[in-house]
């Protein structure tokens, strides 16, 4: 039976990358045999537009019934003044939790054709390879209570609550250290012991977990240790485990190690392996319409989509060793463009990864 995979192609330059993956879906359809059946739905800015809601209901019927969710970006200056309540961003947020996605994978891995795109020393980052899980369903970006209120002294006050109960824990802790097993056996528990209760019961959580996992090598730091650290000396990571905010925070920064967060790609996945794909960078309001944005970020999220969600862990590979190859090439979109290689736009990139695929 062929696996429905719900296509969102939001907001900003979401349908432009999004036009590029669905091309290499086709592709693999048409000479690979997968057998998949595109769906699309609405999300974020378009879909309030059309309907008042960021995350309208028949685009939740769609994505439930989905065996996986490959998503653009969602969110502009146009959506902005709108109550938070249902501004784009709350279409993405209202899918990860209606899903249960709560385990977020974002890799950031420097092809080495790009060493010198980033903006450190290519030695420094050379041959990364980490892999940040951020807990993605509960944490401040959920807890209750929050709001804005007003105070007696006729001040207003903003509160948010940054709360974790010990499954939510276990169950990412368990992510991580399964993800460790995969790799190189190293997890890095990022918190704030020394001054937020509710990531002190992280730290004693995450080593609770870790008596099953004897074979890795488990370590602590404060979040913002870490975030010194990695642009240190990124290279002593494996696996990064955090929770929500710390891991929004850290996974952009380690972006830009490698150059451009055009490049990296996520998978955002419930306990049962359904997962949303989607870049880690936003739908860019600054380059809509141009043609330039990167579609290789989404194309890599296609890999993670084939081997999580549809085990092609095999096609996953060509997908990935396809985008090597048209780096190898020379090709650049403006993001990452480096002396004396080939400046392409957005298209010509995804057609150049269709053409190595098939190749
Ligand atoms: C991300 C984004 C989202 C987040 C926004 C768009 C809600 O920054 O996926 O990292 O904060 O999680
Ligand atoms: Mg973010």
């Amino acid at each position: 039976m062929s696996k429905i995979i719900a296509v969102l192609s939001g907001d900003g330059i979401g349908p432009e990358i999004i036009a590029e993956a669905v091309k290499l879906l086709e592709v693999l359809q048409q000479s690979y045999g997968l057998d998949i059946q595109l769906e699309e739905g609405l999300i974020g800015g378009v879909a309030t537009d059309a309907t008042g809601k960021p995350l309208p209901d028949e685009t939740l019927q769609l994505v439930k019934k989905a065996d996986a969710v490959l998503l653009g970006a969602v969110g502009g200056p146009k959506w902005e003044p709108l109550p938070i309540a249902i501004r784009p961003e709350k279409g993405l947020l209202g899918l990860r939790s209606e899903l249960g996605l709560f385990a977020n994978l974002r890799p950031a891995i420097l092809f080495p054709e790009l060493a010198d795109a980033s903006t450190l020393k290519p030695e420094v980052v050379a041959g990364l390879d980490i892999l940040i899980v951020r807990e993605l369903t509960g944490g401040i970006y959920f807890g209750k209570p929050r709001g804005v209120r007003n105070l007696d002294n006729g001040e207003q006050q903003g509160f948010n609550t940054l709360v974790y109960d010990t499954h939510e824990i276990e169950r990412i802790a368990k992510v991580g250290f399964e993800s460790a097993m995969q790799r190189q056996r190293k997890l890095c528990s990022i918190d704030k012991a020394n001054v937020l209760e509710a990531t002190e019961l992280w730290r004693e959580i995450v080593i609770e977990v870790g008596k099953d996992y004897p074979e890795v090598q488990l370590s602590h730091m404060y979040v913002d240790n870490a975030a010194m650290q990695l642009v240190r000396q990124p290279k002593q990571f494996d696996v990064m485990v955090t929770n929500n905010m710390f891991g929004d925070i850290l996974s952009d920064l380690a972006s830009q190690l490698t150059g451009s967060i055009g490049m990296l790609p996520s998978a955002s996945l419930d306990a049962n392996g359904k997962g949303m794909y989607e870049p880690i960078h936003g739908s860019a309001p600054d380059i809509v319409g141009q043609n330039i944005a990167n579609p290789l970020a989404t194309i890599l999220s296609v890999a993670m989509l084939l081997r999580y969600s549809l085990q092609q862990s095999e096609l996953a590979d060509k997908v990935e060793n396809a985008v090597s190859k048209v780096l190898q090439s020379g090709l650049r979109t403006a993001d990452i463009q480096q002396d004396g290689k080939t400046i392409v736009n957005t298209q010509e990139m995804g057609d150049a990864v269709v053409k190595s695929l098939v190749s």
